[in-house]
This record gives C-alpha cells, sequence and structure tokens, in this order.
C-alpha cells in the first residue's frame, strides 16, 4: 500500500476538479486529483458547449483562455424560432455580454496541458475511489490503481466527481436533502460532421415538440431533438430524427441536407440539488452536488462557480487561517444554485410541449415567446439570466423586506 499526503484531496478529473485543482496550485494549496477514468476518455468526452461570460472571464483569469480566446465562437446572440417566425436575440445589444461556444472537452484539454508533466499530483484509472474519515480532521481517499492499493490522507476533500461519484453518496442520508424533479422529456443529441445550421444557435419551439441546433466549431453541429422520456431507442430510427429536426427547425424542402452523424446521445431532462454542499470536511462542486436540465446550459458554468468559490475558501483556510468562508461555502453557493435551477426549468417548461398539450397551451406559449422577443425589460431580465449576469450580481433588495420595514 502507498500512502500520499496532501491538503486537498480531489475526487473526479472534470472541469470542476481540474479548475479547482489548478487554482489552488496557482495559491500555493497542494492537492491530488483522483479521476476513474482515462485521459484519453475525458479528453473526448463530448458535453457542455456553452460558456458563459462569466465562466470565460474566470479562465481568463486563472491564464486558460489563451486557445479559447482564439478558436472560440463568439455568440452576440441567439435565433428563437416558433410558428414560422424568427426572431433574433441580442444579448450584447440587451446587457452587452455575448456567450461563447467552446466545447466542455476543449476547457478540460486546456486544464490538463496546464499542469505540470507527471508530477504525481493527477491519478487516472482509479479503481474502487472510496472516501473516509470525512467527520475528523484527517479525511481520506483510498483507490487501486494498476493493482497497487493507493490511500491519499489530506486535510480536505472536494468531490467533483459528477453525479454518479461517491462523494455525495459518502455522506449519511439523514445529513443530507436531495431534491430531485424528473421532467418527462428526454433529448436526442447528435454531434454531426457539416458546417452548422446557421451562424448563430437556434432554438425552435414547434407544435411537434422542441429542438436546438448548436455547434462545436465551424464544421462540426450539435443538434438536439425533444423527445418523450417514455420513447424507446428503437422508436427514433434516423430517418425519423432527421425528419423531425427538419419539420422542427422549419427548414424548407429544397433545403433538407443530413451530416454524418459522428456520435448519437440521450440526455434525460432532470435536476437535483443536494443540500448542504457539505459534511465535515467533505465539499460537494458541480454536478456532484446539482444537476440541471440541458435547456438553458448552465452545469458547466456553475460547476465552475462553485469550483472557484470553493478554491478560494480554502486557500484562505491555509495562507491566512480563515475559517468562514469555508464554512459559509454551501449557503454561499445554494443561491446562485437555485436561481439557474429556476431559469433552467422555467425554460424547460417554456420551450417543451407536452405530450397532452392542447392548442391553448401552443397559443398561450406564442404569447409568451412573442413577449420574450419584444425589446424591453423582460428581454432584459431574460438575457441577464440567459448569460448568468445575475448570478455575479449580489442579490437585490427584496420588496418583502420593505413592507417589513413600512408595517414596523
Ligand atoms: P463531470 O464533468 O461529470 O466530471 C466528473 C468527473 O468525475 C468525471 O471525469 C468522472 O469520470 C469522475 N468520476 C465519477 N465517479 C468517480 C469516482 N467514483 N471516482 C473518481 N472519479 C469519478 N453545461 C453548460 O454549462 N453548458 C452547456 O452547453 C451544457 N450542455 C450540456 C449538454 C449535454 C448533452 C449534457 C449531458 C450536459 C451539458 N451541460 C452543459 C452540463 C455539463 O456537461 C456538466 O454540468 C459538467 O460536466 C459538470 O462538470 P463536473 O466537473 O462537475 O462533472
Ligand atoms: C448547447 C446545449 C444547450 O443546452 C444550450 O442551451 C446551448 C448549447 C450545446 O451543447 O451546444
Amino acid at each position: 500500500m502507498r500512502t500520499l499526503r496532501t491538503q486537498v484531496a480531489v475526487v473526479g478529473a472534470g472541469p470542476a476538479g481540474l479548475y479547482l485543482s489548478h487554482e489552488l496550485r496557482a495559491h500555493g494549496v497542494d492537492s491530488v486529483v483522483v479521476e476513474r477514468c482515462s485521459r484519453e476518455h475525458l479528453e473526448r468526452r463530448v458535453r457542455a458547449g456553452l460558456l458563459e461570460e462569466g465562466t470565460v472571464r474566470l479562465l481568463r483569469g486563472s491564464g486558460l483562455a489563451d486557445r479559447l480566446d482564439r478558436q472560440g465562437l463568439v455568440h452576440d446572440g441567439f435565433q428563437l424560432r416558433f410558428d414560422d417566425t424568427v426572431q433574433r436575440i441580442s444579448t450584447t445589444s440587451l446587457i452587452g455580454e455575448p456567450t461563447y461556444i467552446y466545447g466542455q472537452q476543449e476547457v478540460v484539454k486546456d486544464l490538463l496541458a496546464a499542469r505540470p508533466p507527471d508530477d504525481g499530483s493527477l491519478h487516472f484509472d482509479a479503481r474502487d475511489v472510496q472516501i473516509a474519515g470525512i467527520t475528523g480532521d484527517h479525511p481520506s481517499v483510498a483507490f487501486t490503481a494498476d493493482g497497487e492499493q493507493v490511500v491519499v490522507e489530506a486535510d480536505f476533500i472536494a468531490g467533483c466527481d459528477g453525479h454518479h461519484g461517491v462523494s455525495r453518496a459518502s455522506i449519511p442520508t439523514a445529513s443530507l436533502v436531495v431534491h430531485s424533479r424528473r421532467y418527462p422529456f428526454d433529448w436526442i443529441g447528435l454531434l454531426v460532421g457539416a458546417a452548422p445550421f446557421a451562424s448563430e444557435l437556434v432554438y425552435s419551439v414547434h407544435a411537434r415538440g422542441f429542438a436546438l441546433a448548436s455547434m462545436r466549431t465551424p464544421e462540426v453541429s450539435r443538434l438536439y431533438l425533444q423527445t418523450d422520456a417514455r420513447d424507446e431507442q428503437s422508436d427514433w430510427p434516423h430517418e425519423r430524427i432527421w425528419d423531425e429536426l427538419w419539420q422542427r427547425l422549419y427548414v424548407e424542402e429544397g433545403r433538407r441536407t443530413r451530416g454524418a452523424v459522428l456520435e448519437q446521445v440521450r440526455v434525460p431532462l432532470r435536476a437535483t440539488v443536494a443540500e448542504p454542499m457539505q459534511f465535515g470536511r467533505l465539499f460537494l462542486v458541480g454536478d456532484a452536488a446539482h444537476i440541471f436540465p440541458p435547456t438553458a446550459a448552465k452545469g458547466l458554468n456553475v460547476a465552475l462557480e462553485d469550483a472557484s468559490v470553493l478554491a478560494h475558501a480554502l486557500i484562505g483556510w491555509f495562507r491566512r487561517g480563515e475559517a468562514g468562508p469555508l464554512e459559509g461555502y454551501s449557503a454561499a453557493r445554494l443561491p446562485a444554485v437555485w436561481r439557474a435551477q429556476d431559469f433552467s426549468a422555467w425554460l424547460t417548461w417554456l420551450f417543451h410541449p407536452a405530450a397532452d398539450a392542447t392548442a391553448f397551451d401552443h397559443r398561450r406559449r406564442t404569447a409568451s415567446l412573442t413577449r420574450l422577443a419584444e425589446a424591453g425589460s423582460s428581454a432584459v431580465a431574460f438575457a441577464d439570466e440567459y448569460v448568468g449576469r445575475s448570478r455575479r450580481r449580489p442579490p437585490a433588495r427584496s420588496y418583502v423586506h420593505e413592507l417589513d420595514g413600512m408595517e414596523a
């Protein structure tokens, strides 16, 4: 058995774990990262694509955005299609912030490339990962690699191991509440070797269902299609997927071309929030603590925000002996998590017609979408949530407070 000693043991080398470890090292705090998969798998895994301005600023501030600034696509806005109309919502005009298209696996590659090579602080292909001692002062992470048992002893553990990891499951059920919601929809996601459908993202709401035409690069498209959560895979042969995409994106008959499908995934639309996001010396970060339906593209953005807040709380502890920010990590993060959860839920219901939707529902949805596309305060509020600026502002004084004050 081999024993390693570090200040922070990080479980999971997704974007959250790698970014946390990067920030800690930049401020002189030592960490060891333990990852279940191989490096090749992480660098190939296609997931998120839309980055908010706040995320790009975090990456720039950490010296991680050189390639993103060269190769990422900057989008001033997006298209909203419904009822044969095309509206354009420009977040840059509305609130001065664009969004960015840059694949999650590219963020992961940049984070991996920024690490010192082979310094022994990153362990891939870890088997049987287990967390122990989180209620005491000496927590540890044990795993097996190449047949050898390894124990990482640390002062703190950051659980960055996604929705199916061991971290959340290591917290006694009596000390954790997991709030969940399964939406009655799934998405089929296609990665297609063809030029993007349009120069910006197209969110399309059709009576037949929702479709989203996104992209990864000028040569690769990412297409999503709403399906019913009860559907079987066999209900969706390629022919039907393409036909629905064309109809829902309002593509004219003569312009219906396919591209080579490089990958196909099924994405269940669901949400969870684990409260609190910490227990003893274990902190939950990113998807380990919360997942969002993909509609509003919040998961990666909120995960990196968590990682940044936790990194600075840990740096405060190790460098200046501050306990407050660490003790307050969960309380600091949950309002932002719920805000993103609320926007994601609202957009999910707005964009996805239910299987039993009536003509009344459809007309009411049209009224909502029309209002959304009208310039004015509701468009500004929408843009604020879509680009995540609302989560970067201190909470506004609430009216409830003011009423209390008046009554007193
Ligand atoms: P993960 O990326 O899940 O990383 C967790 C890591 O932990 C993984 O590498 C995993 O292998 C490892 N791990 C798991 N179990 C263990 C274990 N027991 N021991 C050790 N390691 C373990 N978000 C956005 O912000 N914008 C988008 O446009 C967007 N689009 C999306 C589209 C799709 C189709 C999907 C599925 C998601 C999308 N998301 C989007 C969400 C985003 O991909 C996730 O929120 C993001 O991956 C969270 O990062 P993470 O580091 O917290 O978790
Ligand atoms: C992507 C996913 C989303 O959910 C979204 O709203 C925008 C883009 C994407 O994967 O490209």
